[in-house]
């Protein structure tokens, strides 16, 4: 066992404070783990001959391969030293990266004669097995102050599954899958169909399992972020949401490592304060979970989709086509439909609609975009695998680029007065460049058991989550990427004027949410963070605007940047 402590010392030279435990004690707990504990440079480290100012061994064959697959989110989700926005990988707060041209990864610019830093990307992590290997950890981070970071499939838009100078548990070999067809949570006695997902599982596998089980699983909409980590801890939207629930509205139970070091299931009947905590509360802060298990529909369920698109540039017909989205987006909800909408056109589904009925709801819009000359498509498929391979994998969003977003949950009250749906026409129009997508992914038709979940419940009267985003590239300069959280910032503002009492999806919000207790938690906030202090009284795991959180000024917020 050979542990390169110099290195560890150049990593964490910019922590304040954290003292380096000595190779002896990381080689026991490497023992402990069953060899299972690694070290890690940044995933682009291949192609530099610097390592923090240091001459370093270049390999062209493994920079290559880098180069090939920076955007590509399977592979980049299959290794640990990455993160699916690469800000996140760097310290952007002393500008220190390691990263490439994501416009094209081959530019030597990014790498031929500039150094490599480890920036957040953890020095050691341990690939979890078992709920000991966490308890290690644990042991381990109370007995030298290293700080600890979960990370799965490093998806997180906040960057909270990377701490820098950390340990971090990398939950991606978690993967297995079962389903029971009459799961009972243990402590109760009703049977639900459900399945358990281990806390390394994407999406895209958790989906093809539940076909090949004739089973319908309610997810998010991609391919590799994780079915059992911070997608459902932190709420978890899908399509499917506006019938079915949320994620956390359909977990049943969770395993855990609580920080107190015990292993935990948490459900309806057993530490039920914990599995609220865990419907909302988001991830990094309560445990680490090694699995979840939730309800699924027990049959696959035929869906009609609508998908219409047009040219909108160079008119004002964008505008007309927003206009139109927000007089039909209640009837929308009513109906059933939950979607992914731009300015220029829609992918819409249905679980409850026949095929008439579809054309008849979308009949005002198709109309608008024929006369545009646009394409429309409404039809039927014969399940959410068969839409999540046609529709979802072919527009994945970008990943391998820099950049943050600005989102906020916009009730449905907005879109019941004339003068409501002018100001979201107003502000949306305005941030036009910026819009990503308007998800429709709200619980609008599903019958919420009111405090069940920790979410904010600003999710259960809203039609809307409104996703704005800027992107940058890998040589702007610490300026520039404070100017475009700035930007952000504004964006933000001008979202929640039209929607001052609502909230934002704790999972894809502003870094710099201002608010952010009572933007990602609302009223929940007080009981969430007594459970936090319960289960975590020394405050062993902690993250940026987590639920407890210590602030910027503790180390482990080192790499963030000063945005007002
Ligand atoms: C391209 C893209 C598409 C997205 N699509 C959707 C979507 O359709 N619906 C939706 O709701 N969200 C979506 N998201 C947001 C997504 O829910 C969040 O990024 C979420 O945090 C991802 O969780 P993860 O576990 O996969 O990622 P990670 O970044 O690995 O982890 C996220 C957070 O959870 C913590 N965590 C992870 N695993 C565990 C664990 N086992 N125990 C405890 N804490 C853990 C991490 O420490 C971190 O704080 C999308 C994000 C991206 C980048
Ligand atoms: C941990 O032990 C395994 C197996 O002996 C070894 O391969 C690995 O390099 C060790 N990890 C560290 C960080 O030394
Ligand atoms: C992306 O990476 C995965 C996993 O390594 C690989 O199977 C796939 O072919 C790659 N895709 C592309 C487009 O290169
Ligand atoms: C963690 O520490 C506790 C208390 O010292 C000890 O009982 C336990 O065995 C340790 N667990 C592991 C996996 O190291
Ligand atoms: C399904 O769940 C029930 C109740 O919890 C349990 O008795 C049964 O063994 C489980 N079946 C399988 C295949 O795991
Ligand atoms: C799923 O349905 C198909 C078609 O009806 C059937 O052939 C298959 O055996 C079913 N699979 C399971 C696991 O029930
Ligand atoms: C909600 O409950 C009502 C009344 O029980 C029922 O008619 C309706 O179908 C339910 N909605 C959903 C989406 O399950
Ligand atoms: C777009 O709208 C503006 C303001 O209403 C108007 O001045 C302009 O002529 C319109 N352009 C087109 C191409 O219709
Ligand atoms: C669009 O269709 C709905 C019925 O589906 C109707 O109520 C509405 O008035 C139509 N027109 C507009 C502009 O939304
Ligand atoms: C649509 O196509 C028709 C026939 O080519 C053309 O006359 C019309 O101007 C086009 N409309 C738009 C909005 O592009
Ligand atoms: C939900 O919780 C709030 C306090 O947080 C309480 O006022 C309300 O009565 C609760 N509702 C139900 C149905 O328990
Ligand atoms: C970034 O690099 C590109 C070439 O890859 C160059 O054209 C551009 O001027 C650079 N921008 C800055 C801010 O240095
Ligand atoms: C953000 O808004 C403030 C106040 O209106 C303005 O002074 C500032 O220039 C804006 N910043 C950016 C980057 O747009």
């Amino acid at each position: 066992m050979n542990l390169i402590l110099p290195s560890l010392a150049l990593v964490v030279g910019t922590a304040q404070s954290t003292k380096i435990p000595p190779t002896s004690e990381w080689n026991t707990l490497n023992k402990t783990v069953g060899g299972r504990l690694f070290t890690a440079k940044p995933f682009a480290s291949p192609c530099f001959s610097d390592f923090a100012g240091l001459p370093a061994a270049s390999n062209e064959a493994e920079c290559n391969t880098v180069q090939e697959n920076y955007l590509n989110t399977t592979f980049r989700s299959s290794q640990f030293n990455n993160f699916m926005i690469p800000i996140w990988e760097s310290c952007m707060d002393t500008d220190q990266q390691c990263a490439l041209d994501s416009s094209d990864p081959s530019n030597p610019l990014a790498f031929s004669d500039l150094p490599c830093y480890q920036g957040s990307v953890a020095p050691y992590h341990i690939e979890i097995e078992t709920f000991t290997d966490v308890q290690a950890a644990f042991n381990f981070s109370k007995a030298t102050g290293v700080p600890l970071s979960i990370k799965n499939s490093g998806h997180d838009y906040l960057g909270r599954s990377g701490i820098p100078g950390s340990l971090a548990l990398w939950t991606r070999h978690l993967e297995q899958i079962s389903y029971n067809a009459s799961f009972i949570p243990e402590g109760g006695s009703h049977s639900f169909p459900a399945m358990t997902i281990g806390a390394g599982v994407p999406w895209q596998d958790a989906y093809s399992f539940a076909d090949a089980n004739n089973v319908t699983i309610v997810g998010g909409y991609d391919q590799t972020v994780g079915a059992s980590g911070g997608w459902v801890m932190g709420g978890g939207h899908s399509d499917l949401s506006p019938v079915f629930g949320l994620g956390v509205d359909r977990v049943l139970q969770f395993k855990l490592v609580t920080p107190d070091g015990v292993y935990r299931t948490a459900n309806a009947y057993t530490n039920s304060d914990l599995f609220w905590a865990l419907r909302g509360g988001g991830g990094g802060t309560f445990g680490v979970v090694l699995e979840s298990t939730t309800l699924v529909e027990p049959t696959t369920i035929p869906l009609q989709v609508a998908s219409v698109s047009f040219d909108a540039t160079g008119t004002n017909s964008s505008v007309d086509f927003l206009q139109l989205l927000t007089e039909n987006s209640l009837g929308w909800a009513q109906a059933g439909w939950g979607s992914h909408m731009t300015l220029s056109g829609l992918v819409s589904i249905n679980p409850l609609l026949t095929l008439d009925q579809a054309r008849e709801s979308m009949q005002n819009i198709t109309e608008y975009v024929q006369s545009q000359n646009g394409s429309v498509v409404i039809e039927t498929l014969p399940s959410w695998y068969a839409f999540f391979v046609k529709y979802v994998i072919p527009s994945q969003s970008p990943i391998g680029i820099d950049g943050a977003i600005a989102t906020r949950l916009i009730p449905a009250s907005v879109f019941e007065t004339q003068k409501g749906r002018n100001s979201l026409v107003e502000v949306i129009s305005n941030a036009a460049p910026f819009l990503l997508t308007i998800s429709a992914v709200t619980p609008f038709l599903f019958n919420y058991t009111e405090n069940s979940t920790s979410v904010t419940p600003a999710w259960r009267d809203s039609l809307w989550h409104v996703v704005l985003g800027d992107l940058w590239s890998w040589n702007t300069t610490t300026e520039g990427t404070i100017t475009a959280f700035e930007t952000l910032n504004n964006l933000t503002a001008a979202l929640t004027d039209i929607a001052p009492n609502s909230g934002a999806y704790m999972n894809e919000a502003n870094v710099y949410e201002p608010n952010y207790e009572q933007t990602f938690w609302g009223s929940n906030y007080p009981r969430l963070l007594a459970v936090k202090q319960k289960y975590d009284p020394e405050g062993l795991l902690d993250c940026w605007r987590c639920v407890g959180w210590k602030g910027e000024n503790d180390s482990r917020s080192q790499c963030y940047l000063k945005v007002d």
